[in-house]
C-alpha cells in the first residue's frame, strides 16, 4: 500500500487542524511511521492466539415465525404445531437457533428482538452496515442517539471521525469494511451497556462474524475490546497486540468518540491502524501459496 504521508496525516486531521484547535496545550505531534515502516511495528506484536478461521457452520433461512418467537419476550408460542420453551430467552436454545441463521434470517431476528429491555425504548436496531464479505470488521460499543434514529452505527461526529480513519488507510465504509457494534440497540440516555443486554446481543455479533469471515475485527474502545474479548484488561495493555475471537484476529484502538475528546491520543490509534494494515497484509501473504 502506499499512501502520501501527509495525506493520510489530513484524514487523521493531524494536519494542520489538531495545532489549531488546542494551541495552548501547545500538542508537540511526534512524527508519524509510514505504513511501510510499521514493519517493526513501534507497539510490540503479541500473537496472543493462532490465527485460525474456524469452519461456518451451514446457513439456513430459519423461518419468520421462528425468528420473531425467538426474539420475543413472551411466554411460551406456538409455532406450526411446536411449542417453542418457556424459557426460550434464557435457552442455549435462542443461541443455537441464531447460530444457524442466515444473513436475511438474521437481520430480521435482530430487527424484531425483544430479549433484552432495550427494545422498550430503541427507536430501532442497528444491524451494521457494510459488505458482508468484507475483510475488515469494525466492532464499536451501542448506537448512539443518532445511530438509534437512522438504524445505521457511527453516522454522529465519532462516525465522520471513523470514516477519516478508514479514508487514511484506504478504506471505505461498505466497501470490504463492514461496521458494527457490541450492542445492536441503543441504551437510554448513552449509558454503559449491561451485562444481561451484552450476553442476550452476542450471539448475533458471533454469527456476524461467522457469516462475514472477515480477516480482521478492529475493536474501538474499550468496551468492545473487553466485551469481545472477555477481559477487563486496559486498551493500553490490549492494543499493539493481536488477539481473538472465535477465530478471527482482533486489534484493539480507541474509539473515535474518545479520540474526539482525547486528539493527543490521535497518534497511537494511527500505530493502531497501521499495525492492523500490516497483521493483515502478513494474513494475506501467508494465505498465498509459495511457488
Ligand atoms: N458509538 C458506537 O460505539 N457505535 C456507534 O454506532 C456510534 C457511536
Amino acid at each position: 500500500m502506499s499512501l502520501a504521508r501527509e495525506d493520510m496525516l489530513r484524514e487523521l486531521e493531524l494536519l494542520p487542524a489538531w495545532q489549531l484547535r488546542q494551541p495552548a496545550q501547545r500538542t508537540v505531534v511526534e512524527p508519524l511511521p509510514a505504513i511501510e515502516a510499521v514493519e517493526s511495528p513501534v507497539v510490540a506484536v503479541e500473537v496472543v492466539a493462532p490465527i485460525v478461521v474456524e469452519e461456518t457452520p451451514q446457513a439456513v433461512p430459519v423461518p419468520v415465525e421462528v425468528i420473531s418467537n425467538l426474539s420475543s419476550e413472551s411466554a411460551a408460542t406456538e409455532t406450526e404445531g411446536e411449542l417453542l420453551p418457556q424459557t426460550i430467552e434464557f435457552s442455549p436454545d435462542r443461541r443455537a437457533a441464531i447460530m444457524k441463521m442466515d444473513w436475511d434470517s438474521l437481520q430480521h431476528a435482530v430487527a424484531e428482538c425483544h430479549a433484552c429491555g432495550l427494545a422498550d425504548t430503541r427507536m430501532q436496531t442497528v444491524f451494521g452496515v457494510g459488505d458482508p464479505n468484507a475483510e475488515w470488521l469494525i466492532i464499536g460499543e451501542a448506537p448512539g442517539a443518532e445511530e438509534d434514529r437512522k438504524g445505521e452505527p457511527f453516522v454522529g461526529q465519532a462516525g465522520k471521525l471513523l470514516d477519516n480513519m478508514l479514508a487514511a488507510i484506504k478504506l471505505k465504509r461498505g466497501e470490504n469494511v463492514f461496521i458494527a457494534n457490541v450492542l445492536k440497540c441503543r441504551p437510554p440516555q448513552n449509558r454503559d451497556p449491561q451485562g444481561e443486554e451484552v450476553v442476550k446481543c452476542d450471539p448475533f455479533l458471533k454469527r456476524q462474524v461467522e457469516l462475514i469471515q472477515p480477516k480482521l475485527i478492529l475493536a474501538l474502545g474499550k468496551f468492545a475490546a473487553q466485551s469481545i474479548l472477555n477481559s477487563e484488561s486496559t486498551i493500553a495493555s490490549l492494543r499493539g497486540k493481536t488477539h481473538d475471537f472465535h477465530g478471527v484476529p482482533v486489534i484493539v484502538t480507541y474509539h473515535p468518540a474518545y479520540l474526539l475528546r482525547n486528539l493527543a491520543d490521535k497518534s497511537k490509534a494511527w500505530e493502531d491502524l497501521c499495525f492492523a494494515v500490516t497483521t493483515l497484509q502478513r494474513l494475506q501473504s501467508a494465505d498465498i501459496p509459495q511457488s
